[in-house]
């Protein structure tokens, strides 16, 4: 067989190698660890099979986080909504809308609407929602300002840095139970916050875990 090319071309990597040097050799190590899965979970935003848009349902249409994750004070797991809960509206609104064709079908047809995941936690590490929602952590602290989202994207890394900087001071995160899901929240003074918080710590005996075990049972 007729050699495409010289044999001197098998020199070429090594060439290329020796030739960039210590800063090939960085760029390499630089794509593989920021390359890593850790790095490049913030802004995960997977394509969705509907165009939803939090923006326009939680942000102008003003509608509250748990009309559609109804579970997520009290499990676990935040539930997606079924194809019922938009259909409360939608068998009235643009119900000829294309961007609407495949609930519809969902609809009919009684299959569910395969939404990818965005936030996604290795199996070892146990997060629970409920407690932080009853401790009054916001959405807003771990999932960004969603309501102004048209595609939700993952803004915070998730990793266990980030989890145990806010466990060792979650004062700055915490807020009345009955704001977590309000967007717009600010303390009304530093200082009406500060006694509040004091009150609240108490009453709750808040206490976030920074044992192994805590978070890896
Ligand atoms: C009308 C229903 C509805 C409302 C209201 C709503 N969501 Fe959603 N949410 C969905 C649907 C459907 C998905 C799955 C598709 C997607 O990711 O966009 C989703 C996905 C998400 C995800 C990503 C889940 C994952 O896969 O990791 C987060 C985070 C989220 N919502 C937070 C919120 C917050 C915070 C609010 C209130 C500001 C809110 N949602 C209001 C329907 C809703
Ligand atoms: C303390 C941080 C934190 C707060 C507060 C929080 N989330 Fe989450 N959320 C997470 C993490 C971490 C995951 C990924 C969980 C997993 O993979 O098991 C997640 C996942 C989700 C999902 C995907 C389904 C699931 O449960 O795995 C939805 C939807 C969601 N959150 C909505 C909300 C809404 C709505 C609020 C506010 C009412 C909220 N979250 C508050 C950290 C938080
Ligand atoms: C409380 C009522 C309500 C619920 C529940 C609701 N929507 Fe909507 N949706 C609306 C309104 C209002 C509009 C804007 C209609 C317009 O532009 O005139 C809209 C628009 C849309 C559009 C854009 C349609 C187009 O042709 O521009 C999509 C896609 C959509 N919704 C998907 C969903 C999905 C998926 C769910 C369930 C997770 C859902 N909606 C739940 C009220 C709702
Ligand atoms: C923004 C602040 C904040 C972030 C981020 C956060 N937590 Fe927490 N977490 C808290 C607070 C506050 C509590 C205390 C609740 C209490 O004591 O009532 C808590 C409690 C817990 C508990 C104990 C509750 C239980 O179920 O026994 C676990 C486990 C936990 N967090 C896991 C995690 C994991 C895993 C992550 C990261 C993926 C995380 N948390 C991120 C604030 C946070
Ligand atoms: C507040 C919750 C929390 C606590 C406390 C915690 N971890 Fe983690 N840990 C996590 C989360 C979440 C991950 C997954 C991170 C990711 O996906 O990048 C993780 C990942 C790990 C990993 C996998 C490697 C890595 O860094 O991703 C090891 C090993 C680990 N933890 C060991 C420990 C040990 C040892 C302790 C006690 C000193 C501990 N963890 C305490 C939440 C926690």
């Amino acid at each position: 067989m007729a050699q495409i090319f010289p044999k001197w071309f098998n020199k070429v990597p090594l060439l290329i190698i020796g030739g960039a040097g210590f800063a090939g050799v960085c760029l390499i190590a630089a794509i593989w660890y920021f390359g890593s899965q850790e790095y490049t979970e913030v802004g995960f935003q997977p394509i969705q099979p509907i165009p939803y848009s939090h923006k326009l349902h939680a942000g102008e249409l003003g509608m509250d986080c748990r009309y559609c994750h109804s579970q997520v004070e009290y499990s676990r797991h935040a539930q997606i909504p079924p194809t019922k809960t938009c259909m409360n509206c939608h068998v009235m609104i643009k119900p000829e809308s294309d961007k609407l064709a495949l609930l519809r079908d969902s609809w009919e047809k009684e299959e569910p609407i395969h939404w990818v995941r965005v936030h996604n936690l290795p199996d070892y590490a146990f997060f629970d929602h409920s407690p932080h929602l009853r401790a009054g952590v916001g959405c807003i602290s771990c999932h960004g300002d969603v309501a102004q989202m048209e595609e939700v994207s993952q803004v915070k890394s998730l990793s266990m840095g980030w989890c145990l900087d806010c466990h060792r001071d979650p004062d700055p995160h915490l807020r009345p139970v009955s704001e977590i899901t309000n967007m717009n929240w600010r303390p009304e003074s530093p200082l009406a916050q500060i006694k509040w918080l004091n009150a609240h710590k108490d009453s709750l005996k808040i206490n976030p875990p920074e044992n192994c075990s805590g978070c890896h049972r």
